[in-house]
């Protein structure tokens, strides 16, 4: 017995290490990804079609499937958001030739279908903010979350420019102190504020975390409609049961 409970407390146990382990590098913001705000998916498929299509793909995502899960018009789709294609039915391809790509960046950029799985939101809404300007890296930039990344700061004009905060350690094993990023600061503002690029980036994430499991949505939408039958249920029931039990009394 006691070494079932022992069994178990360790049970218990084991993902706070698993959290403890991971906390290393900076801390991640939370991205509060907000499935059931329509028009804030909506900004998010148009940032994403605007900024990140040009190299990523989602090939896994019609335009038509995303435009009817997201209540965009496909006249409004066509005209304004797609760049790679004419055809509604088409996936999100990439506009950039995959050797290109490569001669450029270095790497290959991924497809974004499931990087929300992969990642985790708050993975990416952080990702998203961590750019800072390194003259020492080709691309001009470097992120806090991602070191040495060979992607440009896409998002650049939005959130502005911002500068690396460094601090000193000791390091353990060395005892040699080394400098390392503490935060970072605004040097150059964007067109947006602070709050409203963090806006943009939520809604951002929120289209991704829906790419990466569409389904998600149909069964948002299909939990308020088994709500609503079974509230309907209840008072029919209830009308019934009144009716049986009127004679009884
Ligand atoms: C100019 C090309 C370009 C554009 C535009 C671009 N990216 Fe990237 N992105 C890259 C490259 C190249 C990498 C690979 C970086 C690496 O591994 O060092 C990358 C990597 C990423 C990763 C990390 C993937 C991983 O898990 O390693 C994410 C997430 C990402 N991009 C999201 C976006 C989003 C969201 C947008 C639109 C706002 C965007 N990217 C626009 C080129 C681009």
């Amino acid at each position: 017995m006691r070494r079932l409970i022992l069994a178990i407390l360790i049970g218990f146990m084991a993902p706070s290490w698993v959290l403890a382990e991971s906390e290393e590098g900076p801390k991640l913001q939370n991205a509060n990804v907000d499935l059931n705000d329509r028009v804030g998916l909506q900004n998010g498929a148009r940032l994403f079609l605007n900024y990140c299509v040009s190299c990523h793909s989602a090939s896994m995502m019609r335009y038509n499937r995303a435009a009817a899960d997201l209540g965009i018009p496909e006249s409004k789709m066509k005209a304004n958001l797609m760049f790679t294609t004419e055809k509604i039915g088409e996936t999100m391809t990439v506009a950039m030739q995959g050797a290109d790509a490569e001669a450029w960046f270095g790497i290959r950029p991924p497809d974004l279908s499931v990087i929300a799985r992969s990642r985790g939101d708050d993975w990416l809404y952080s990702f998203l903010q961590g750019f800072y300007a390194d003259p020492t890296r080709p691309t001009g930039v470097n992120n806090a979350y991602l070191p040495n990344v060979a992607m440009p700061h896409v998002l650049w004009e939005l959130q502005g420019i911002q500068r690396p905060v460094y601090g000193t350690e000791k390091d353990e094993t060395t005892g040699k102190s080394v400098q390392v990023l503490e935060g970072l600061e605004t040097d150059k503002p964007g067109k947006m504020t602070e709050v409203e690029f963090k806006k943009s980036l939520r809604n951002l994430v929120s289209f991704l975390v829906y790419l990466g499991e569409p389904a998600k949505l149909v069964r948002y939408r299909l939990g308020v409609a088994v709500l609503l039958f079974l509230s309907v249920l209840l008072v029919a029931a209830y009308l019934v049961k009144r009716e049986y039990w009127k004679d009884v009394h």
